[in-house]
C-alpha cells in the first residue's frame, strides 16, 4: 500500500457543493492510516501567491472578471502551486492529494464559460509542467442536493447561477466521458458511502 502510493498525484474534483473538501480529509486520512506518506492541497490557493490569485478570483466585487482573465489566473496560480509544493512533494516520493485542478478549469472556463475545454487543455499542456494527475474523481452531483451544501455568503464564482453551475456539472461528466484516467462517483449519497466509492476508486490506481 505504501509503496503503490508514493509519487502519485490524486485529484478530486467536482461542481460547487459535492463535498471534495470533507471527501479529500477522509481520503488522507485513509491513506494515512495506511502508513502512506500523503500531503493535501487545494487550488488555487495554499501557496502564498495562489492564495491571493484566489482571493482575487472569489471576491463577489470583481463581477466584471471575464472568462479569459479567470482562466489565466487559475493556470497563474497552479503553475505556482505545481513549482513550489506538488513537483517537490512527489519528487520526495509523496502521495499528492489535489482539491481541484485542472478538471476544474475544464468544466468551468472551458464548458460553461464557453471559452473551450480543447483550448484549455491545449493552454495547460504549454503553462503547465504536468497538466493530468495518475487519477482523477469527480464528484458528481445535481444542483438542488449540491445548493443544500453551500455556505450562505457566496462567492464570486457560486454567484454565477444555475444555468452556468448545470453546464459545470455537464462539463465534468463530459471530460470524464473522454479521459479513461477518470471516475466519477455519485456524490448525492451518505457522505461514508461517497468515502468507500473514492477509496474504490483510488485503489485502481
Ligand atoms: P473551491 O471553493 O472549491 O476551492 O473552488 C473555488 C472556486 O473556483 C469554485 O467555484 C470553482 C472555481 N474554479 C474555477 O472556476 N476554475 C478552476 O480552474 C478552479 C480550480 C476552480
Amino acid at each position: 500500500m505504501e509503496n503503490k502510493f508514493a509519487s502519485k498525484f490524486i485529484v478530486l474534483d467536482g461542481p460547487d457543493g459535492c463535498g471534495k473538501s470533507t471527501q479529500a480529509e477522509l481520503l488522507t486520512a485513509w491513506l494515512e492510516q495506511h502508513n502512506v506518506d500523503v500531503v493535501t492541497f487545494r487550488d488555487p490557493g495554499t501557496t502564498a501567491i495562489g492564495e491571493k490569485i484566489r482571493q482575487i478570483l472569489l471576491n463577489p466585487e470583481h463581477h466584471a472578471m471575464d472568462t479569459r482573465t479567470e482562466l489565466s489566473l487559475y493556470m497563474a496560480a497552479r503553475a505556482q502551486l505545481w513549482a513550489e509544493k506538488i513537483a517537490p512533494a512527489l519528487k520526495d516520493n509523496k502521495c499528492v492529494v489535489l482539491d481541484r485542478w485542472l478538471s476544474s478549469t475544464c468544466a468551468y472556463q472551458g464548458y460553461a464559460g464557453q471559452f473551450g475545454m480543447d483550448k484549455v487543455i491545449a493552454i495547460a499542456t504549454d503553462s503547465l509542467e504536468r497538466p493530468w494527475p495518475d487519477i482523477t474523481v469527480i464528484l458528481d452531483i445535481d444542483l438542488q442536493t449540491a445548493s443544500t451544501r453551500l455556505n450562505q455568503q457566496l462567492d464570486r464564482m457560486e454567484q454565477k447561477g444555475d444555468n452556468y453551475h448545470q453546464k459545470v456539472r455537464d462539463g465534468f461528466l463530459a471530460l470524464a466521458e473522454k479521459r479513461d484516467d477518470f471516475t466519477v462517483v455519485n456524490a448525492a449519497d451518505d457522505i461514508q458511502t461517497v468515502h468507500e466509492n473514492v477509496m474504490k476508486a483510488v485503489e485502481n490506481i
